[in-house]
């Protein structure tokens, strides 16, 4: 069976509401073609042994001073080196909340993950400001879109 891992922080509600639609779609996905184990987990809580675990990886973080969370960022520094070169080709996709912004949080994470060798298959989602149904959708339609693509092996 092939696992879903969604990784996420919030300092408030935004991105964890944005996670909880991620989280939505793959379920509903699930549902309809099985075959795919999802696994939520705030950053704190995540380690290198879900990521080497993992098919593919959802990350959501707000956008703090220009940048990731530093919770987010914590998260990537502990599972860098012992999943370097474990993971490459493995597909990911990014969701930001921010407020005016979320170009830093996209560029900083892409930075790493992008030495990690995990392959881009979604443009990121950033919620600005207050949270639109739209963007809730979007974020609905990557957790389908996603857990589709791993039960079907299209990645
Ligand atoms: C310390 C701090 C720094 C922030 N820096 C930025 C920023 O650089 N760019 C931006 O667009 N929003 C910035 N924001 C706004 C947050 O990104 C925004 O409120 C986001 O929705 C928070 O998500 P959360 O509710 O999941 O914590 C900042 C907020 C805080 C608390």
């Amino acid at each position: 069976m092939k696992t879903l891992l969604i990784v996420y922080h919030t300092g408030g509600v935004k991105t964890a509401q944005m996670a909880e639609a991620v989280e939505r779609g793959a379920r509903a996905a699930v549902d309809e073609s099985g075959g795919v184990k999802v696994v939520v987990k705030r950053c704190a809580d995540a380690g290198p042994g879900d990521l080497l675990a993992a098919d593919g990886l959802i990350l959501g973080t707000p956008e703090n001073f220009g940048y990731m969370s530093g919770m987010m960022k914590d998260f990537l520094e502990r599972v860098f080196y012992a999943c370097e070169g474990k993971v490459n080709g493995r597909p990911y996709a990014l969701f930001v909340g921010a407020g005016q912004d979320g170009s830093g949080a996209v560029n900083s994470v892409e930075r790493i993950v992008t030495g990690l060798r995990l392959k881009q298959i979604h443009d990121p989602i950033i919620g600005l400001k207050d949270l639109t149904p739209e963007i809730l959708e979007k974020c609905e339609e990557l957790g389908a879109a996603f857990t589709t693509g791993l039960a079907l092996g299209v990645f």
